[in-house]
C-alpha cells in the first residue's frame, strides 16, 4: 500500500514538473515571438473577423479580410469551414503574413455539427452527464474534421423565462444541474489535451447573467442582486473555469447598469482575480461597439478602452480593438503590456492546441470525408434523442403503442418537416440528413400497419383548408398521433416570444381531432417550455421531443413502441400561462405562501395556480417507481461531517425503467432567505419489474453553503428540510440539524 501511494506521489510529481517544462518552452516562445511583433500585430492576434459562411449575426461590410490578415491585422475567424477552405484561409496567414502566425478558426458547434444532437434544452432533460459528455467530444471530432479548433459551446445561462428564444440552448433553471453539465460538456469538447485530434477549445457563454433578462428578450437589461449573482448564474462558469475552460465569451446585456462586455467586476474582479482563470475572454458579435449603444461609452474608441481594461481580450466583430488600441497606447489609456498579456493568452492556446506547430492539422479532406456522420455518432444522436424524450402524461397506458395496430393518423405540421428536427443552432446541418417521425414510421411498421399522414395546418398562420383531411384521416384509425409545436425559427437567438402557448391554429385543429373521441398522443417540438393547459386536460399522452436532431423520427418510434422506455425529466418549469413567468421551483417562501389556513391574502393570482403545468424534475416513465420514507443515519450533520440519507426505490410496473431519483434541500432560516428546495443531489436507477434498490446519499456541511450580499459565502447552523423523490413536487421530507 505504502509503495502505491510513493508510486502514485512519484507520477503526479512527473506529470507536474513536465506540464511546467511545456509551460516554461511555450512562454519562452511566446516572448519571443512578441520581441518581434509590432503594436499593430500585437493587436491583430485580438481581433476575430467572422466568414461569411453561415452568418450567425449582422455582417459588418469591410474591405478585404485577407488583405488584412496578410497584415497580420487578424488572429482568429469563424464560420469559415471545411478542410479545404480553412486550409486556404489558413495557408494566407501561414504563408503571406510578415510572422507567419496561424489563425484559431472558431464556429458555433452547440449541439452537434453535422450529426445533429437534441437541442441543449432537450438533451440536459437526460440528466445523463455522461452522455452529454459523449455528444459534446463527438460533435468536437465533427467539427475538428471540418477545420474548426474552437467552439463557442457550451452555452451556460441558467434561465427562468420561457419567453427567451435561447433557453433552448442551455441546461434550465438549476443552477446546480446546469453546472454539472456544463463540467461534462467542457471535457467533452476538449478531451484530456487539446493537442488530442478531434479536440477542440470550449467556450462558455454569455459571461454573465444572460439568462436574467428583465423582459426574457436578448441584448436587453439584466438587473439582480449580487447574491442572486452569485447563487444562480455564476455556478455554472465557475465550474466551467474549473473544468479548465479555454475561454469565456462576454454577452450583449447589461447587468445591473454595466454592458457585460464592459464589465471589469465580472471579468477581472470574479474572473480572474477570485477565480484565476487564464484563458481569454471574447466579445459576443459586435458587442464592444454595443457599449456606446447601451450608453455606456462615448463611441467605439471609448468602447474599446473600456471593454480591453475591464479585462476582455479578444474583439469579435467590431473592428474597435484594431482600429483603435494602438491610438490609446500612445494617449495612454490602454498599456502596452496589458495587451501583450492577452496576446499571451491567445499565443498560449495556438500552441495548445497544436496550431502554432501544425497549422493545418485540422485541414485533413480524407478525415473531413470519414468523420462526417459516422454511423456511431448517428447512434449516439438516436441514444441522446431517446434520453432526451419526456412523457409528461400516459392516460390508461395509452403508449407505449402496439406494433400490430391496424391504423395509425399521423397529423400535425411537425409529423414530416426535415427542416425542423434539427432545432436552433444547427446551421452547419444538411436537414435533407433528418429522419422525420412520418419516414420513420412508414419504414419501420409501414408493411403491417396503415400509416395514413395529413398535415392538416401549418405550425404558424390561419389557413384550415388541411382540416377537413386530417380529420377523415384521424376518424378511421386506431391512434392518432399529433406533431405539433414551434418551427425551428420561433426559438433561438432573436427569437422570444411573448405567448409560449402552441403558435397559430395548431390547437384549434387539435380541439376538431379531439370531437371524435380516439386515442390522441400529442408529440411537441419545441425550443422552450410551452403553456398548453388545455392540451395537457384534452389529449391522452403527451410525448416532450423538444428538437431531437438526425434521429429524430427514429427516436419516435423507439419510445412510442416501447423499445426505449422515457426517462427524461424537465429541466425547466412549464407555466400554466406566460402570465407565471418567470416561474421556477427554487422561489422563496414568501411572508404569505399558498397551503396555510388562509385563502385570500395569501400570494397568488386571482386568475390562475401559483404551480406550474409540469414542475421542474418532472417526467412520467412507462412503468411506475415507488419511493420508501427518507432514513437519515442522524438527525444531525457536524461541520465537517458526513450525512447518509437512504431511500428504497421500488419498480412497481411491467416495464423496466430508469428513474432520476432528485435530493433537494431548504434552508429553513437563514441571514439571508434562502429558496423552498434547491436541488443538491441525483442519481439514475434503472429497475427492472418488481425490483427494488436502496439509494444512498452523501450530505455534507459545503451543500448547505450560499452566498450573501456582501460576497460572503458560508452556512449556517440550524434546522433543514431534505426532500426525495422523483421530481420537485413529488417528494418524501425528512429534517436535519447542522450543528
Ligand atoms: C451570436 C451569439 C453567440 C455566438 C456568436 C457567434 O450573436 O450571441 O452566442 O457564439 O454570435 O456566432
Amino acid at each position: 500500500m505504502k509503495q502505491t501511494r510513493i508510486l502514485a506521489a512519484l507520477l503526479i510529481s512527473s506529470f507536474c514538473i513536465h506540464v511546467a517544462a511545456q509551460q516554461r518552452n511555450i512562454d519562452q516562445k511566446i516572448d519571443s515571438i512578441l520581441r518581434l511583433m509590432t503594436v499593430d500585430e500585437k493587436i491583430g492576434q485580438l481581433n476575430l473577423y467572422a466568414g461569411r459562411m453561415n452568418p450567425t449575426g449582422p455582417i459588418t461590410m469591410r474591405e478585404n479580410d485577407e488583405d488584412e490578415i496578410r497584415r497580420g491585422h487578424v488572429g482568429m475567424v469563424f464560420n469559415i469551414v471545411g478542410a479545404k477552405r480553412t486550409r486556404e484561409i489558413q495557408r494566407i496567414a501561414v504563408e503571406e503574413s510578415r510572422l507567419k502566425i496561424p489563425l484559431l478558426i472558431g464556429f458555433d458547434v452547440v449541439h452537434g455539427y453535422r450529426t445533429i444532437f437534441p437541442i441543449p434544452l432537450g438533451e440536459s432533460a437526460s440528466w445523463d452527464l455522461d452522455l452529454m459528455k459523449r455528444t459534446a467530444k463527438a460533435s468536437a471530432d465533427e467539427a475538428s474534421a471540418m477545420g474548426i479548433h474552437w467552439t463557442f459551446a457550451p452555452m451556460v445561462d441558467v434561465c427562468h423565462d420561457a419567453r427567451w428564444g435561447r433557453i433552448m440552448e442551455g441546461g434550465g433553471e438549476d443552477p446546480y444541474l446546469v453546472s454539472l453539465i456544463t463540467k461534462a460538456k467542457v471535457e467533452g469538447y476538449q478531451g484530456a489535451d487539446l493537442k488530442e485530434m478531434g479536440s477542440v477549445m470550449a467556450c462558455a457563454k454569455h459571461f454573465a447573467a444572460y439568462g436574467a433578462t428583465i423582459d426574457g428578450r436578448d441584448y436587453n437589461t439584466a438587473d439582480i442582486s449580487d447574491a442572486t449573482l452569485r447563487n444562480i448564474y455564476l455556478p455554472p462558469f465557475k465550474a466551467a473555469v474549473e473544468s479548465g475552460v479555454s475561454t469565456l465569451m462576454a454577452g450583449y446585456h447589461e447587468l445591473n447598469g454595466i454592458p457585460t462586455s464592459a464589465s471589469s467586476y465580472l471579468m477581472t474582479d470574479i474572473l480572474r482575480n477570485e477565480w484565476k482563470f487564464d484563458g481569454f475572454v471574447v466579445s459576443d458579435w459586435g458587442s464592444i461597439r454595443e457599449t456606446a449603444t447601451h450608453g455606456y461609452a462615448k463611441d467605439r474608441k471609448d468602447a474599446a478602452m473600456k471593454s480591453f481594461n475591464a479585462g476582455l481580450d479578444v474583439d469579435m466583430e467590431s473592428s474597435a480593438y484594431i482600429s483603435h488600441l494602438k491610438e490609446l497606447t500612445s494617449e495612454g489609456r490602454v498599456s502596452l503590456e496589458n495587451i501583450e498579456n492577452s496576446v499571451r493568452k491567445v499565443l498560449r492556446m495556438k500552441y495548445l492546441t497544436g496550431v502554432m506547430d501544425n497549422p493545418y492539422r485540422y485541414c485533413n479532406q480524407q478525415r473531413e470525408d470519414t468523420i462526417i456522420l459516422k454511423k456511431e455518432y448517428l447512434k449516439l444522436a438516436r441514444e441522446a434523442a431517446c434520453k432526451s424524450m419526456v412523457l409528461l402524461k400516459n392516460k390508461n397506458q395509452v403508449l407505449p403503442l402496439s406494433e400490430n395496430l391496424k391504423s395509425i393518423a399521423v397529423i400535425g405540421p411537425l409529423a414530416d418537416s426535415k427542416k425542423d428536427m434539427s432545432g436552433s443552432w444547427s446551421k452547419s446541418c444538411d436537414s435533407k440528413d433528418m429522419i422525420t417521425l412520418l419516414e420513420a414510421l412508414t419504414t419501420q411498421i409501414g408493411s403491417t400497419t396503415k400509416i395514413k399522414y395529413e398535415k392538416g395546418c401549418d405550425v404558424q398562420g390561419d389557413d384550415r383548408s388541411g382540416f377537413a383531411a386530417a380529420i377523415k384521416v384521424a376518424s378511421k384509425s386506431d391512434v392518432i398521433l399529433v406533431a405539433m409545436g414551434e418551427s425551428k425559427e420561433l426559438s433561438g437567438e432573436a427569437s422570444s416570444r411573448s405567448d409560449i402557448s402552441l403558435p397559430g391554429i395548431q390547437k384549434e385543429l387539435l380541439k376538431e381531432l379531439k370531437k371524435l373521441n380516439r386515442p390522441i398522443v400529442l408529440i411537441l417540438f419545441n425550443g422552450r417550455p410551452l403553456s398548453i393547459p388545455w392540451e395537457a386536460d384534452n389529449v391522452d399522452a403527451i410525448l416532450e421531443a423538444w428538437f431531437p436532431g438526425n434521429e429524430a423520427g427514429n427516436a419516435l418510434a423507439d419510445v412510442l413502441f416501447g423499445r426505449f422506455n422515457p426517462q427524461g425529466k424537465l429541466t425547466v418549469s412549464f407555466p400554466r400561462s406566460v402570465g407565471q413567468v418567470p416561474i421556477f421551483y427554487n422561489h422563496k417562501n414568501t411572508g404569505r405562501p399558498e397551503g396555510g389556513g388562509e385563502k385570500f391574502f395569501v400570494t397568488r393570482y386571482i386568475d390562475n395556480s401559483n404551480q406550474p403545468l409540469f414542475p421542474f424534475g418532472y417526467g412520467l416513465s412507462y412503468t411506475t417507481f415507488e419511493y420508501s420514507e427518507i432514513k437519515l443515519e442522524a438527525p444531525q450533520l457536524t461541520y465537517d461531517g458526513i450525512l447518509h440519507a437512504t431511500v428504497k426505490v421500488k419498480n412497481t410496473g411491467k416495464y423496466k425503467g430508469v428513474e432520476t431519483i432528485q435530493l433537494y434541500i431548504r434552508d429553513l432560516v437563514a441571514s439571508s432567505t434562502r429558496p423552498v428546495k434547491e436541488l443538491k443531489h441525483f442519481q439514475k436507477v434503472e429497475l427492472t419489474p418488481g425490483e427494488e434498490k436502496e439509494v444512498k446519499f452523501e450530505i455534507k456541511e459545503e451543500d448547505l453553503r450560499f452566498w450573501n450580499n456582501n460576497k460572503q459565502y458560508f452556512s449556517e447552523p440550524g434546522k433543514f428540510q431534505l426532500f426525495i423523490g422523483s421530481d420537485s413536487e413529488s417528494v418524501k421530507k425528512a429534517e436535519f440539524e447542522l450543528l
